[in-house]
């Protein structure tokens, strides 16, 4: 990474570790906005059904590849929903051709399609030995959904019942935990070296705060929900530590406008057009530009065993009005923070 001037960023290609692209007309909008910015990206399964086959996979990819730009070259990664029925083989065959990249578990009802999640581990013990024995990493939702359990303290009940009890039952699992919210959550990823974390963008600049006092802000609405400051400080010395468990992932998560300011307003948070400069903005309040390539071009990579881009990118501190939307298939998606000024810009 160099640093020209002071005002100009130039560093490898990042890659998003966690994002939604969704499917048909949206792909047109949803691919372009994140290769434009990232090398690679980790797509997650959570389609209507859940991508839960390689035949899925493979034609969730293509589409996927059929909406890339002419003038940029762009890797989708992909993902196998976990079904109380995934195939071992479909593990063993993803991982040996290369397809798939890792599995996501979705607690059954934590969030955005998880309908066809997992109610209780237990019952595919199977597919997570053979993914243990293969190396596919098991990319985690960490968070509980009993009705008892108060929304904030989702997270950090989920590693206690939940995430630490599989870490002891099966230590060669590589476990990534994905959009971590708590100070909990940074803690128990140190605590097990082998394992990966994601941090989004709004995690490191919004807290509950912001979403909450003076009025509802349903486009801050995303799970797990955001926490309050002391959570959003960890994070920020989690992600701006130059610690190699903690990457960047996205979660940019679009929803139709209306349905995010509706009775019952959808979870997610549209960032991949400004991803960059909403991450690197944060770096720079705190005074660890030096520490962003890391966290946005080295530790994902190396977590998956994959090679760094060799491309570079540039991001420039020159204000930059957020856009208020993007179209969304036929119907329109907010970005966050729209309206506002991010310090920073897209070379
Ligand atoms: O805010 C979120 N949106 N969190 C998730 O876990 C899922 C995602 C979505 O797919 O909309
Ligand atoms: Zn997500």
């Amino acid at each position: 990474m160099t640093k020209d001037t002071l005002v100009r960023l130039t560093l490898r290609q990042p890659d998003d570790w966690h994002v939604h692209l969704r499917d048909g007309d949206a792909l047109s909008t949803t691919v372009p906005d994140c290769a434009r910015s990232f090398a690679r990206a980790i797509v997650m399964p959570n389609l209507k059904p859940p991508v839960a086959s390689l035949d899925a996979a493979s034609q969730y990819r293509d589409r996927i590849l059929a909406a890339v730009p002419d003038d940029v070259s762009f890797e989708p990664l992909m993902t196998l929903y976990l079904t109380p029925s995934l195939a071992i083989d479909a593990v063993r065959e993803g991982r040996a051709s290369g397809l798939i990249k890792g599995v996501k578990f979705y607690p059954q009802g934590a969030t955005t399609n998880s309908d066809a999640g997992i109610a209780a581990l237990d019952t595919v013990m199977p597919v997570l030995d053979a993914m243990a024995d293969v190396g596919l990493p098991l990319l985690v939702h960490g968070e509980v959904t009993d009705r008892d359990i108060d929304i904030f303290d989702r997270e950090a009940v989920f590693l206690e019942r939940t995430l630490g009890p599989l870490m002891a039952r099966l230590p060669e699992l590589r476990v990534v935990l994905e959009h971590i919210t708590t100070e909990d959550s940074v803690q128990f990823v140190q605590a097990h070296p082998a394992m990966g974390a994601t941090i989004t963008a709004h995690h490191l600049i919004y807290s509950r705060n912001d979403m909450l006092a003076g009025g509802i802000r349903p486009h801050l609405y995303c799970l797990p929900i955001l926490k309050r400051e002391k959570h959003r400080h960890a994070l920020i010395e989690a992600a701006t530590s130059g610690h190699p468990q903690f990457f960047l992932g996205t979660d940019s998560a679009p929803h139709a406008i209306g349905d995010k300011e509706s009775d019952c307003g959808c979870a997610g948070c549209y960032t991949a057009p400004h991803a960059l400069p909403l991450y690197v903005s944060v770096f720079d309040q705190v005074g660890r530009l030096d520490q962003f390539e890391a966290f946005a071009s080295i530790h994902g990579p190396r977590f998956y065993g994959l090679p760094l881009n060799t491309n570079t990118i540039s991001l420039e501190k020159r204000p930059m009005q957020i856009p208020e939307s993007r179209p969304f298939g036929t119907k329109t998606v907010r970005l966050l923070g729209a309206g506002d000024t991010l310090e920073w810009s897209l070379a």
